[in-house]
């Protein structure tokens, strides 16, 4: 028998034995899915864990005892709540839900930032190490929590002395520096709302983001390093603020030392603005209920969505989940690999850690800078113990090649983590065996701007399958829906979550219908996440992908219909198309079906310019790894461009009926395209 027989044979075996092949929910993603495979997490790693700890002084003796005893939610926040945050006037009730409006500790008076720095300030932690920031050319810089308490409180002072107050909404335009938690806090600690926009977007970006709030003041700085270059942040943000008309003033901070045009009335450099300014500023006390931020996302229609989240109970949700998900405790370091300009990095970076009294690594730059093992130095070099990445960058990790983390020392690290998107098993494989060295737990955590912290993940004591965040966590509930909104096993369905939750999402500003119809429509009084999941057995959750037009590429969600708004905004388009493709590294890549204006010669200069273009509307994350010049792309007769359709041609997939298209010869051209 052809030796190339017994291999073909032997891979039929080893798939049939280990468990099903699951496809995942956009078209050919296909990913091995091992159901029966469990890791069951080693006595030692689970002694003394914050969780257990929790357990026995509530006299639980098992895991399952603990989910049931979590089913009573609000008895379980109640309780939670009391671990976690010092109220200035206590709440009258735990949770107040008149669907979709929730209210959380109601009566409380409240602010986060006396969790996150006052209360500090008056214990031991007063001189223990809250950052550790590292810039990309290898600067270091260390922050106390007394370092910090007086950065924040001097900027507070000076905002109040621009004017800014409680209620007004601050837009941040910074990279990772250390000022950028600094303006957060500073917003927070007198009731102001920050709006923190990701430095990676573009000008065009920051400012349709800034208008939609109608910030008073924003920060940004000179520039900034990545992968070695310098990125002009003050020229693309005066860029914005020239046609933001709320924008009173510009609070620039000093990163490079870059000479930057100046607006003289308008803009102040951070150091003058905080120079004379007194070292204590009171903390505003707020209704517990009151905003914090703002962050806009990507839905599948019309402009991102300005997602509100309030004080006290992203305060309770976001400090719970890390002491438990990640069992934090005073000795860790603790380092969130993200950005503070999405989600993940405003709840775990900057709010949940302080709260929590840890130290956490903040790293400015690029991965692979000045060299692929920049990661696992700064790891060895710090001790890091707890490491919070995506599997976009482990994957990259995994084509760099295992000869990079192992040339350091990684024995400090004890628990690891994933969150953005379904991490594929081989990459859950490597993370666990070449950085974990099969001794950390693998937290994949689910969850959305929306959520505000993690909803579905495992806690250190949860046996794991590669590939499914396991289990939503006690306190929080959620369900695989089919259409008809009865729940399902074993089938892909719609990932919803049955009651109200600490640190859910309040609104999308100054549009409650949107809020209404996004997420609370399709099925009564439950939240819809939008992911298409499926529930195994044993009650795991397996999230596969988006259900809707939103594109996840490296973790990030991008709308189909952003892109394709910025490429017709460009005055050779016509018309535009864009799906997303799987990607070995990025999960998904964005491909783009152009129509051209007539008399437009299709070229790759063209394109090019396209791809520019895009990134000049959105941000580089957003520009189209291809584009097609097609002559018409498939619609239906009420003009709606059909995706899926193109989706299924584009990847070789049957299209289906094209009977309902307006222009189903359109289908065809797909392949024409150049
Ligand atoms: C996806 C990021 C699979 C999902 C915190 C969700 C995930 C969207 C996971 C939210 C995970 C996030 N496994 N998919 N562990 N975590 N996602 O708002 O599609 O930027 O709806 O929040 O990312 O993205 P967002």
């Amino acid at each position: 028998m052809p030796i190339r027989y017994v291999f073909v044979y032997l891979l039929y075996l080893c798939v049939m034995r280990e468990g099903k092949v699951e496809y995942m929910a956009k078209e050919n993603i296909s990913v091995l899915m091992d159901e029966k495979r469990v890791f069951t997490p080693s006595k030692e790693s689970v002694e003394n864990t914050n969780v257990k700890q929790w357990m026995e002084k509530h006299n639980i003796k098992t895991l399952d005892e603990l989910y049931k005893k979590g089913g009573d939610w609000q008895w379980f926040w109640d309780e939670i709540s009391k671990d976690l945050v010092e109220w200035y006037r206590p709440y009258k009730k735990v949770v107040e839900w008149n669907p979709p409006w929730v209210k959380w500790f109601v009566g409380a008076e409240y602010n986060i930032v006396h969790d996150a720095l006052d209360k500090h300030v008056k214990t031991w932690r007063k001189n223990k190490v809250a950052f550790i920031y590292e810039g990309e050319p290898g600067e270091v810089k260390k922050y106390t929590y007394n370092d910090l308490y007086i950065e924040v409180n001097k900027m507070a002072n000076a905002l109040k002395k621009l004017g800014v107050k409680k209620g007004d909404r601050v837009g941040i335009y910074l990279p990772m520096v250390p000022e950028l938690p600094i303006a957060m806090l500073a917003c927070a600690k007198i009731g102001a709302v920050h709006s923190v926009v990701f430095s990676g977007f573009s000008a065009l970006a920051f400012r349709d983001r800034v208008n939609d709030c109608e910030a008073k003041v924003v920060f940004t700085c000179d520039s900034f390093y990545r992968r070695g270059k310098k990125v002009q942040l003050k020229k693309q943000a005066d860029e914005a603020v020239e046609n933001a008309p709320s924008v009173k003033h510009v609070i620039v901070c000093k990163r490079t030392g870059d000479t930057v045009s100046w607006n003289e009335g308008r803009d102040i450099w951070w150091d003058d603005a905080i120079k004379d300014m007194p070292k204590e500023c009171e903390t505003e006390h707020l209704d517990a209920n009151d905003p914090l931020f703002f962050l806009y996302t990507s839905g599948t229609t019309g402009k991102p969505k300005g997602i509100i989240h309030a004080h006290g109970g992203y305060a309770v949700g976001t400090s719970y989940t890390l002491k438990w998900v990640f069992d934090m405790k005073e000795e860790d370091i603790w380092w969130c690999a993200a950005d503070i300009g999405w989600i993940t990095g405003h709840s775990y970076i900057v709010y949940a850690p302080l709260i929590l009294g840890a130290t956490s690594v903040l790293y400015e730059g690029a991965p692979d800078w000045p060299q692929p093992d920049r990661w696992w130095d700064i790891i060895e070099r710090y001790g890091v113990t707890l490491l919070y990445t995506s599997p976009t960058s482990i994957r990259s990790f995994m084509r760099q090649g295992e000869e990079w983390p192992d040339k350091h020392d990684l024995s400090t690290l004890r628990l690891l983590g994933s969150v953005g998107e379904p991490i594929n098993p081989e990459a859950w494989m490597w993370y666990y065996k070449v950085i974990g060295k099969e001794h950390c737990q693998i937290m994949d955590t689910w969850w959305q701007t929306e959520t505000g912290h993690f909803v579905i993940s495992p806690l250190p004591l949860t046996p794991l399958k590669p590939g499914s965040a396991t289990r939503p966590l006690p306190g929080l509930s959620a369900e695989v829906f089919n259409e008809e909104g009865k729940p399902i096993q074993n089938a892909g369905g719609n990932l919803v979550l049955t009651h109200p939750w600490p640190g859910m999402l309040r609104g999308i500003y100054k549009n409650p219908d949107r809020y209404q119809e996004t997420y609370w429509s399709k099925f009564d009084n439950t939240y819809l996440a939008g992911d298409v999941t499926r529930k195994d057995s044993d009650g795991f959750f397996w999230i596969q992908g988006r259900a809707d037009d939103v594109l996840n590429v490296s973790g990030h969600r991008i709308g189909n219909s952003e892109v394709e708004s910025a490429l017709v905004s460009h005055p050779l388009v016509a018309e535009a198309a864009v799906i997303g493709k799987p990607h070995e590294i990025k999960g998904e890549s964005i491909a783009s079906f152009v129509v051209l204006r007539k008399g437009t010669t299709p070229s790759e200069e063209l394109k090019k310019q396209l791809r520019e273009h895009v990134g000049k509307e959105m941000g580089k994350i957003a520009r189209p790894d291809e584009i097609w010049f097609v002559n018409d792309v498939p619609k239906t007769r009420s003009g709606k461009i059909m995706r899926r359709v193109i989706r299924a041609k584009a990847m070789g997939n049957d299209v289906g009926d094209t009977s309902t298209l307006a222009n189903p010869e359109a289908v065809d051209g797909l392949s024409k395209g150049q």
